[in-house]
């Protein structure tokens, strides 16, 4: 496993349930869950693709067949991710961790989206979260942790992704009410990662084919992709003990993205090198 400041075993016992798990974060995710000791049983629409990814996790850890399984199902049908969530429960026993990764997003321009376009990405994004948790929370063990995966779109308007805009707005304020209404004697804690732009994602291969890597990072504090493994250690952060009273939250990860305003961030790309050495001028 790559270098960790996490015990080996600080998940060992655990069991997660991962939606999105066959690519991307959500499979960083449940990997690097697999490398802190936790079972995980992850889902994901295309039952190809779930197979394969099942495979490659179960290989990278020591007794993987054991620890890795897997459900084939669409976030958008509850029933589906309910009987996803009975598989694994009967599997594993009981959920200490549910991420709810799974999301669709596309560039569209808002006046020519249909109504099916639009409710594609808040069924799968806003709803599909809501099916995860709800069909998990029958499984939940004592102080389960939920985690959403939001983005950077809830926080920040973006042209051409209105839908993605207004579902992880939604992801947001759904996990807050969670968090509230599952926590107190439920105990459950409900917490979302905001990752921004993440190497190896499908959504920043979009971004960066349509604008280019470098215009894209350049108004970030940060200015680089962030890379898989720092986003799945902050869910290996938020299902350890030491998060216990972090409920509610929305964690970002996007090397200060969501600071970079429209305004502010254009400003600073274009007049940066000229502002700076203006204001350190003696
Ligand atoms: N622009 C405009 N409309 C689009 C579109 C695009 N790029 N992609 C899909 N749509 C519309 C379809 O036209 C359809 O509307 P219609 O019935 O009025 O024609 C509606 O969205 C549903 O499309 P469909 O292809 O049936 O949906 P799907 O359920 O197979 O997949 C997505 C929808 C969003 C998941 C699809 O874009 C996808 O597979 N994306 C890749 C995975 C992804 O987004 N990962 C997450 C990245 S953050």
């Amino acid at each position: 496993m790559s270098v960790s400041c996490f015990r080996p075993d600080v998940l060992a016992g655990r069991v997660a349930f991962v939606t999105g798990g066959s690519s991307g974060i959500n499979k960083a995710i449940a990997r690097r869950y697999l490398e802190h000791g936790a079972s995980v049983f992850i889902v994901a629409r295309d039952q190809a693709r779930l197979d394969a990814a099942i495979g490659e996790l179960a290989a990278a850890v020591p007794e993987g067949a054991a620890r890795v399984g897997g459900y084939s199902a669409d976030v958008r049908d509850l029933a589906a991710v309910t009987a996803a969530a009975e598989a694994g429960a009967a599997r594993f026993g009981r959920y200490d961790m549910v991420v709810a990764g799974a999301a669709g997003n596309f560039l569209g321009a808002a006046e020519k989206l249909s109504s099916n376009a639009f409710g594609a990405v808040v069924d799968i994004d806003l709803k599909g979260t809501f099916h995860t948790f709800r069909a998990c929370h029958a499984h939940l063990a004592p102080r389960a942790r939920l985690i959403a995966i939001s983005a950077p779109q809830a926080a920040m308007p973006m042209a051409f992704q209105a839908p993605a805009c207004a579902a992880k707005a939604g992801v947001e304020m759904l996990v807050k009410s969670l968090a509230v209404e599952w926590g107190g004697l439920e105990g459950v804690r409900a917490n979302a990662i905001s990752p921004g732009l993440v190497a190896g994602t499908y959504g920043a291969e979009i971004f960066c084919k349509v604008a280019g890597e470098q215009a894209l990072v350049a108004p970030q504090p940060v200015p680089r992709l962030a890379t898989l493994e720092e986003v799945a250690d902050v869910a290996v952060w938020l299902a350890s003990p030491l998060t216990d009273y972090v409920t509610g939250q929305v964690i970002a990860i996007d090397g200060g993205l969501t600071l970079a305003s429209a305004l502010g961030g254009s400003f600073a790309a274009a007049a940066g090198p000229a502002l700076q050495a203006a204001a350190r001028r003696p």
